[in-house]
């Protein structure tokens, strides 16, 4: 079975009390995953350490950085690269949030570089990809998001893509409360993997985990994350609340 993934995306919320607290909760709830269930926490720079070593012990548990830079080291203040995360046994990083995307005007083909440096140092990225209201108002999303794809993945080779996370995230349901009907997601993540089924093979596009992010909730998650394209979730300002993120992740099929 397809890994199924519970990924908290902190975003910049926390103080690094309030993190460790939280991430102290979520543990102690001693949920037992099974071999294909994971839980990763995408924690911001400076907890990254701390959140490692909460989550060493723990089977199934990892760690995530939000970003890194598109370039390997250098005169570039500020940043943060993949060797670095390499460095201190970061294992996942995601790359492409609409946040980033929309703040930081990172393009596909940034992307694309960001994606190379981690699989170089052995990260796994979560890449994010997702249309905004207006795209999904004018029903052309699949075309929209497949340029995404394949502007940043299509580069790639059969082996490498295997190695990557994908997270669809309709911008309309980013902090909104307006998730997509589940039916909604499943019609997108069924189609991104005809889209990866075309270029690598079904084979390869089966074994791709593809999470569904946007106003994930305790309330909608099983829903969700029943469908048969959807192997959990990427969640926000719910994965801030330790009885929210539980429930979410003893959600994961
Ligand atoms: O990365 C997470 C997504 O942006 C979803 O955020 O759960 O607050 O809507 P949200």
């Amino acid at each position: 079975m397809r890994k199924q993934i519970a990924a908290a995306n902190w975003k910049m919320n926390c103080t690094y009390q309030q993190g460790e607290q939280l991430l102290d909760e979520i543990l102690s709830a001693n949920i037992a995953l099974k071999g294909h269930q994971l839980t990763i926490f995408a924690v911001p720079f400076p907890y990254l350490i701390m959140a490692k070593s909460e989550t060493e012990e723990e089977n199934n548990y990892f760690v995530a950085a939000q970003n890194c830079y598109n370039k390997k080291s250098g005169a570039y203040t500020g940043e943060v690269s993949a060797e670095m995360l390499q460095s201190i046994g970061i294992q996942y990083c995601v790359l492409g949030h609409s946040e980033r995307r929309e703040y930081f005007q990172e393009s596909n083909k940034m992307l694309a570089e960001k994606l190379d440096l981690c699989l170089q140092y052995d990260i796994t990225p979560i890449f994010c990809c997702g249309e905004p209201l207006n795209i999904r108002e004018a029903g052309t999303q699949n075309s929209y998001v497949e340029v995404q794809l394949q502007e940043s993945l299509f580069h790639l080779s059969e082996s490498a893509i295997k190695r990557i996370v994908i997270a669809y995230e309709p911008i309309w349901a980013i902090g909104t409360g307006k998730t997509a009907t589940s039916d909604q997601a499943q019609e997108m993540h069924a189609y991104l993997r005809s889209v990866l089924a075309k270029k690598y093979g079904a084979e390869t596009a089966n074994a791709i985990s593809i999470l569904y992010g946007g106003s994930v909730k305790a309330n909608n998650a099983k829903e969700l994350f029943s469908q048969p394209d959807v192997d959990g979730g990427l969640v926000g300002g719910a994965s801030l609340n330790a009885a929210e993120f539980i429930t979410i992740i003893s959600s994961l099929k």
